[in-house]
């Protein structure tokens, strides 16, 4: 297993350019699907998540290749199959978009179930719910589903979901871009990339309003057509950099956002103690004494987004006094991350869905292994922070979502450096 070394106690300084959002790439990768003609897309992120989503198309029978600037060109001309490999599909969990996907395109679907970052319990009851409300009989078992259209054929529908999810809002606005009627989605979730999505489909000939309010509108078209679409910065990437240089200390120019994407982020950063100037398209974080402690509960958007709950937790086991940071999205969350920072001489205390954070002066390196995605970039950025070395094992997980981490780091002025095997 590959594992990142890092030397810990160097405060961080330079420029980092943000890649495009890793979840918009995933949803939007998958609709191309639906044109006819050729996408280019461009500021698609090189992770392995997007490198798995593009094996599947290819799969599928897409064209799809990728640029030296970041751009995928797709073309779905000649999809003819309804069934992505298991074996793929099994490997990440934005690959249950291939059900709208192909829902839409093909009225009939038989995907296996996804798979991806096991943090929590990640049902997908409410895609379901949204399938069979446009007209799809839909069979679920422990291993797959499939679906074709019911004895009303497709049709919209207004379909309100139970839980705000971004997988449900996404699989149905995919689906219903080119199944005919008008489909409402209430109580939609609204995250960035649902509007990217929206945006990319839109831009393609679909005819969607409302995305990033809780009511989405669709009105299903016949047909799609080529065009070029450049995807969002990710606002996750950006938020563990802005929070690895709140942790470590130091002065960094955070290139390629969108401040009010961030402001959730920043406004928290800034409350603890850094020091905060937002541009155009760029943030410049400055941060030389301790942090201080700080309150903070997850929420969908545009509240603190549970994707950073490990980062901003690494800033509270370095801050002054006790912190507290509820968990309101997936309850289990902490659970990948916390013992590996207790290893590291963190003092965090989880009641329920709180962890109480008791702020230690230093960490120490460890030997610590990455449970998951953004538990692993929590643990990278407590190693930059750290006194001595740290070694995070199983980083592969943390190459999902981040591209190039080792070299943007790097360039920041840390000593860090990949193993391999
Ligand atoms: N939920 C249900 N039923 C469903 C769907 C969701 O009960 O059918 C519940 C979930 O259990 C969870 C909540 O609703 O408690 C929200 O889940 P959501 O569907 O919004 O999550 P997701 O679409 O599976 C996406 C991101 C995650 C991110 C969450 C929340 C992608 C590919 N993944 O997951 O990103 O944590 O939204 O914002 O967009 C990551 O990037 O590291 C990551 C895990």
């Amino acid at each position: 297993m590959s594992r990142y070394v890092i030397q810990g106690g160097r405060p961080l300084n330079g420029t980092v350019t943000i890649s495009g959002a890793k979840n918009a790439a995933v949803a939007i990768l998958p609709a191309a699907l639906l044109v006819d003609g050729v996408c280019r897309i461009e500021h698609v992120p090189d992770i392995s998540d997007v490198r798995i989503m593009l094996d599947i198309l290819r799969g599928l029978g897409a064209l799809a290749r990728r640029e030296e600037d970041g751009t995928v060109v797709i073309d779905a001309t000649n999809v003819r199959d309804a069934s992505p490999d298991p074996a793929l599909v099994e490997q990440m969990r934005a690959s249950y978009y291939l059900m709208g996907v192909l829902l839409g395109r093909f009225g009939r679907a038989h995907v296996a179930l996804p798979g991806g970052c096991n943090f929590a319990s990640r049902p997908i009851d409410q895609h379901i719910k949204g399938f069979a409300a446009l007209g799809a009989e839909v069979e679920e078992t422990e291993e797959y589903v499939q679906m074709h259209p019911g004895p009303s054929g497709l049709h919209g529908n207004r379909i309100s979901l139970d839980v705000v999810s971004v997988g449900a809002t996404v699989n149905i606005m995919i689906a219903a871009s080119r199944i005919p009627g008008q489909t409402i989605i209430e109580n939609a979730a609204k995250e960035p990339h649902i509007v990217d999505l929206a945006n990319f489909l839109n831009t393609m000939g679909a005819r969607i309003s409302g995305a990033g309010t809780d009511t989405v509108k669709i009105w299903g078209v016949q047909s799609l057509r080529g065009n070029t679409y450049a995807i969002i910065p990710d606002q996750i990437e950006a938020g563990t950099y802005l929070a690895a240089v709140a942790a470590t200390g130091g002065n960094v120019l955070v290139k390629n956002v969108i401040p009010k994407h961030m402001s959730c982020i920043t406004s928290k950063l800034a409350e603890m103690g850094a020091e905060i100037l937002n541009y155009d398209d760029a943030i410049r974080i400055r941060c030389g004494a301790r942090l201080h402690h700080a309150t903070v509960k997850t929420r969908v958007y545009p509240g603190f987004p549970t994707d950073m709950q490990a980062q901003i937790c690494v800033c509270m086991v370095l801050a002054s006094g006790v912190s507290r940071l509820t968990e309101s999205v997936y309850e289990t969350r902490f659970f990948g991350y916390v013992s590996e920072l207790e290893r590291m001489g963190a003092d965090v205390q989880i009641t329920g869905k709180t962890a109480i954070i008791t702020g230690v002066e230093a960490l120490a390196g460890a030997t610590v292994d990455a449970h998951d995605l953004r538990a692993g970039a929590a643990l990278v950025i407590a190693g930059l922070a750290a006194q001595g070395s740290t070694i995070v094992k199983d980083c592969h997980y943390i190459e999902r979502g981040y591209e190039r981490l080792v070299e943007k780091f790097r360039g920041l002025g840390a000593d860090i450096r990949r193993i391999e095997g």
